[in-house]
């Protein structure tokens, strides 16, 4: 089968389009036909290596898993030993290591039902920034005032529908280019390029920009909730991790609740997206798509940047929808 691998860490050109053996589902598992698989920020990672405190998982020298990609939509074209909720012919939408192929395997508990309103394309957008965006929100989906910084992006577009459908008031902060979106997902915008972040908030979704804490804490209320979802500029060595610690610190010591996240995509967070998806609550924003042999193309596009929501990569052209 066709595949995007990898034997070394680099930049988007160490990436290959390859012919390698197709995966076998073992106890638990399916094996996905893969119509289309999204681009999140995490591809980025596990291609370059970075930050290095996440090599003793990745691989020290090399990736231990060559083929890249994660979140995904597809058939079910076979299932493993033990699998119970699914059969083969199903829609999926979820998430399994190496997605940026023909096949893959998927974990049952990693995968659910494609929303019957979405194309493959757009299912293949939702599974990792719409599960790392619910879980950012959770407890707190119906916060008073809810500020997202990076809201323009993968997780931030789906951030804001969330909040907003809480019934929370919810400020964007993203750069002009991304103003109109994020205004018509239903924020009030604040651009960072023209303006510094103004007013107080319950809950404080820090996606982008690195800001310093203190910075932050001055607009959070006096115990309202921080959660450091991510940022692209942390550090080669702890990518941001040493502001998370720090606030994680602090909040022994202060009414604020400041907190890291580290998201993960189990089958009752994909199945609860489902509903809200096709109940209209929520919509996959796509900037654009690759196919599969421009995977390289595709993670560049991603990294730079620019992207209003997602980027997807297409593996096989869907017939019919
Ligand atoms: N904690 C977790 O479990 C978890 C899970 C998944 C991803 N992440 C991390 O979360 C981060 C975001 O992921 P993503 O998929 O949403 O990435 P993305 O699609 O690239 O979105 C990031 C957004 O931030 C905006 N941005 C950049 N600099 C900014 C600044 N100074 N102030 C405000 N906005 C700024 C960018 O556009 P504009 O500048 O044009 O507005 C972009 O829209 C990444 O670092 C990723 O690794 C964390």
């Amino acid at each position: 089968m066709k595949a995007i691998v990898q034997d070394a860490y680099g930049e988007a050109d160490v990436l290959r389009f390859e012919d390698i053996d197709r995966p076998t589902p073992g106890q638990g598992e399916l094996l996905v036909e893969v119509r289309a698989a999204g681009v999140d920020a995490g591809v980025w990672h596990l291609m370059a290596g970075l930050p290095l405190i996440g090599r003793p998982a990745m691989g020290w020298h090399k990736p231990r898993m060559r083929v890249r990609g994660l979140e995904l939509a597809g058939r079910v074209a076979a299932v493993g030993a033990g699998v119970t909720r699914f059969k083969e012919g199903d829609e999926i939408f979820g998430t399994g290591w190496g997605a940026f192929a023909e096949y893959v395997t998927v974990r049952e508990d990693r995968a659910a039902r494609k929303p019957a309103n979405l194309t493959f394309e757009q299912a293949a957008a939702v599974p990792v920034s719409a599960c790392t965006a619910l879980q950012a929100l959770r407890k707190k989906e119906n916060a008073g005032r809810v500020l997202v910084i990076g809201a323009g992006g993968g997780i931030g577009t789906y951030a804001v529908q969330l909040a907003k459908a809480g019934g929370a008031h919810v400020t964007g902060v993203c750069s002009t280019a991304k103003a109109d979106l994020v205004e018509k997902l239903g924020a009030e915008v604040i651009d960072y390029t023209k303006e510094e972040i103004t007013g107080t908030y319950d809950l404080i979704l820090d996606i982008a920009g690195n800001r310093r804490l203190r910075t932050l804490r001055e607009h959070l209320t006096s115990d309202g909730t921080l959660v450091f979802v991510g940022g692209e500029n942390g550090g080669r060595w702890l990518g941001g991790l040493q502001r998370n610690l720090g606030g994680l610190l602090l909040s022994l010591f202060v009414k604020q609740n400041l907190r890291g996240l580290l998201a993960t995509e189990p089958a009752t967070d994909l199945e609860r997206l489902r509903e809200l998806i096709e109940a209209g609550t929520i919509t996959p924003v796509l900037d654009r798509t690759f196919p599969l042999a421009e995977a390289a193309d595709a993670v560049r596009y991603q990294h730079a940047g620019r992207v209003r929501g997602k980027v997807v990569v297409v593996v096989s052209p869907q017939v019919g929808l």
